[in-house]
């Protein structure tokens, strides 16, 4: 039965219509039915679908328009079964490992009454200073719009009002990720140019996949918050693009107009923001308060805004079928993680792996772990079940075992030693005298050190983005042992790794995996998974590079090899014959370049691409969307296990009137090959890949040369297209 929304609208009060217009904080339930019996339009998560049905019957039962509720819950990678972080997922370079998480996430969500997610967040980010980088899909804006997408897709499914599916939610609208310093919160400063090509571009993906709503960010964007940014909220995104859904204020996000600075006081707040095109306000009672008592009076909003709000709102309520079944199965509600979700983020898990490093250098490639031998592991994560990531609620499920019981079961043939070796934060470095100690009798020694979740995420950002405590030392000491080192990286962000990684042989970082985390890092370590996964965010050398990201604009005196002889001093950062142009875009204490680009990961086995071709090789500017390139490459596994590749194709912009980034990623591909097996692969590039934002109303192709570039990271092969 579909409602009426126009006529419901027509019949509501000016206090009826702002309840509408507000979610407020999980309250004790007494307060909560209260605030609900008042007419509140939406609330978070109870938590139960008992509780959650009970509130929808005092919504539709005891209120007199009988509306029901949004419920929302930031179900960001998992409700019960948690998923791989989605940085995590980035480096899947699988969307279907982010669908797969949206899809078991919105199935354990409606179940037990949740109907819209905050999620997912896809801010690009480029300085892992940052700590909210665990909840993007990292710096590349093609490679994190289409795992946003897939997220939408995910959750969403085949349509709203079906009892798999909850809203999805676009954050944080926009450019949160550019916050200066990576200090959350902080002030953003973006050419117009930029914000198109990059930071708004994620967003506009997401909203033509189906997002049903959009949050507002908490920062400032060229001096002007974002909960009062008219132009973006109201002319960007509801009438360029026609977004039809419901933008949703940050937690608090409106009131704080009045610590921006923007606001003298609420009521101002309120009006700035409801003007500028924000439908709902997140927290408190601030539209109506608990005994419905409006802030504003019916003259101080513009009533045709209100009332396209309150249509927003309702108009989602209806996609999501609330006003015909406002009430969720409670015997569908499983609070514990099922065994075949639980084999679905295991498999996730193990796509999310990136071997960073595996060194011949220092005798021969230590992983995977040999089955038999003295092999001790140390460190933190050793024991620690702490793998589950920033963005979990309580109720998520625990992790059972940590690494030490996963690998005593997946290498039973090995003869274990587990040491601490190390706290995550202490400092002080008795037990790593201890691990030194064992490593001495071991044949090879792993490390499994990282960040706990609690340093990543919201509110946590790092100056320093080194390893906390006593752990780097616990690496140095225990490789100058000489035995052999492995680390395990756990950590929600790109790491500085530069104080010990050239001292160890092999590196496996598996991110926060999730529920599955210490099963999938065993067997990727003992070679039954083969690490496919790739670098989605830059590792810098150092804090004083960031922000550092692969597809950086060129520059009028790029870093070369060839030129001047560096002085003695500086030699060790230098080209193979000490040759070096001084007066280029570098650090002259630092060598050039990250320590781990973006695409970067290792394999068990290796890889080989060949015979790219381009056809056709020039494309007409008229031909515009019409006109297209089949980009075919073929990649073969050139070893002896089974693998998986990720080859990646990037363009680049011979000349052009606005300075190009050195390369765009316009395409990639995971495949999974058989040891001496082949594919071909094939990319289709459009006219449209080939455009750039000219400035901030104008993306625009110039006819000319580019570069086709396909790459594994261990080889790259090219090709020219021209455009006539
Ligand atoms: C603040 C965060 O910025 C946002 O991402 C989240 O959805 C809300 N809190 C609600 O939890």
């Amino acid at each position: 039965m579909a409602v009426d929304i126009e006529d419901l609208l027509s019949r509501m009060s000016w206090e009826q219509k702002l309840g509408q217009l507000q979610i407020v904080w999980r309250k004790d339930p007494a307060e909560q039915r209260a605030l609900v019996k008042g007419g509140l339009g939406a609330v978070f998560w109870p938590p139960s679908a008992a509780a959650t049905n009970e509130l929808q019957r005092i919504a539709v039962e005891e209120t007199e328009l009988g509306i029901p509720l949004l419920i929302a819950l930031d179900v960001v990678h998992g409700q019960f079964t948690i998923f791989p972080t989605p940085l995590a997922q980035a480096a899947s370079f699988d969307p279907e490992v982010a669908r797969s998480d949206a899809r078991a996430s919105a199935e354990e969500a409606r179940a037990a009454g949740v109907n819209w997610t905050f999620s997912p967040m896809v801010d690009v980010t480029r300085d892992p200073r940052w700590g909210r980088v665990v909840e993007g899909f990292g710096e590349d804006v093609f490679l994190a719009s289409g795992l946003a997408a897939a997220k939408v897709a995910g959750y969403q499914g085949s349509g709203l009002a079906e009892e798999t599916t909850v809203a999805s939610c676009l954050k944080h609208f926009v450019a949160y990720g550019a916050a200066e310093a990576g200090r959350d919160y902080n002030t953003t400063d973006i050419s117009e140019r930029r914000l198109r090509e990059t930071y708004l571009e994620t967003f506009r993906v997401g909203v033509e996949q189906g997002a049903a709503s959009v949050m507002a960010a908490f920062n400032s964007l060229n001096g002007r918050p974002m909960h009062a940014n008219r132009r973006l909220l109201t002319g960007v995104l509801k009438e360029e693009w026609g977004f039809d859904g419901l933008v949703v204020g940050d937690a608090d996000g409106v009131a704080q107009l009045v610590d921006h600075g923007v606001a003298a006081d609420e009521r101002e707040a309120i009006r700035l923001a409801i003007e500028a095109g924000v439908d709902v306000v997140m927290g408190g009672t601030l539209l109506v308060d608990a005994e419905g008592t409006p802030l504003l009076s019916p003259g101080e909003l513009s009533q045709e805004r209100v009332d396209d709000a309150v249509r927003r709102v309702l108009r989602l309520k209806e996609r999501l079928g609330l006003f015909d079944r406002p009430f969720v199965d409670e015997s569908r509600e499983a609070t514990a993680a099922t065994a075949e979700r639980r084999a679905t983020a295991r498999g996730a898990a193990e796509r999310c792996i990136v071997l960073l490093k595996n060194d011949p250098g220092r005798g021969r490639e230590r992983l995977p772990l040999p089955p038999r031998g003295r092999i001790l592991l140390a460190g933190p994560y050793a024991r620690s079940l702490d793998h589950l990531g920033a963005w979990v609620q309580r109720f998520a499920t625990p992790v059972a075992a940590g690494l030490a019981d996963a690998l005593a079961a997946e290498l039973p043939g090995v003869d274990w030693d587990v040491a601490e070796g190390a706290d995550f934060f202490d400092p002080s470095e008795e037990a790593v005298a201890e691990a030194v100690e064992r490593a001495r009798e071991a044949d090879l020694v792993v490390l499994a050190v990282g960040e706990p979740s609690r340093i990543s995420g919201e509110a946590s950002s790092r100056s320093d983005i080194a390893l906390p405590g006593a752990q780097s030392r616990l690496i140095q000491a225990v490789a100058a042992t000489g035995v052999p080192v492995v680390v395990v990286l756990v950590t929600g962000r790109p790491l500085v790794v530069e104080d010990w990684i050239d001292r160890v042989d092999s590196v496996l970082c598996t991110w926060h995996l999730g529920l599955e985390a210490p099963a999938a890092i065993a067997a990727a370590l003992s070679g039954r998974v083969n690490p496919g996964g790739r670098v989605p965010m830059t590792f810098p050398r150092a804090v004083g590079q960031i922000p550092i990201y692969h597809d950086h604009e060129r520059t009028g005196r790029p870093p070369q090899l060839d030129g001047m002889v560096l002085p003695d001093e500086q030699a060790e950062f230098a080209g193979p014959n000490n040759t070096f142009d001084y007066y280029t875009s570098k650090f002259i204490d630092l060598p050039l370049g990250p320590r781990f680009d973006f695409g970067h990961g290792l394999s068990y086995t290796t890889f080989e691409l060949s015979d790219l071709t381009v056809s056709p090789d020039r494309l007409r500017e008229q031909d515009d969307g019409a006109g297209t390139a089949e980009v075919s490459v073929t990649v073969r596994n050139t070893g002896t296990v089974d693998g998986d590749d990720v080859v990646l194709l990037f363009v680049t912009d011979a000349v052009a009137s606005v300075a190009q980034p050195v390369r765009r990623l316009r395409g990639y591909r995971r495949v999974a090959l058989p040891a001496g097996g082949s594919a071909r692969l094939s990319f289709t590039l459009a006219v449209d890949d080939l455009c750039f934002w000219a400035d901030g109303t104008h993306r625009i192709t110039e006819p000319g040369e580019f570069s086709i570039t396909v790459s594994d990271g261990a080889s790259t092969v090219s090709h020219p297209l021209f455009l006539a």
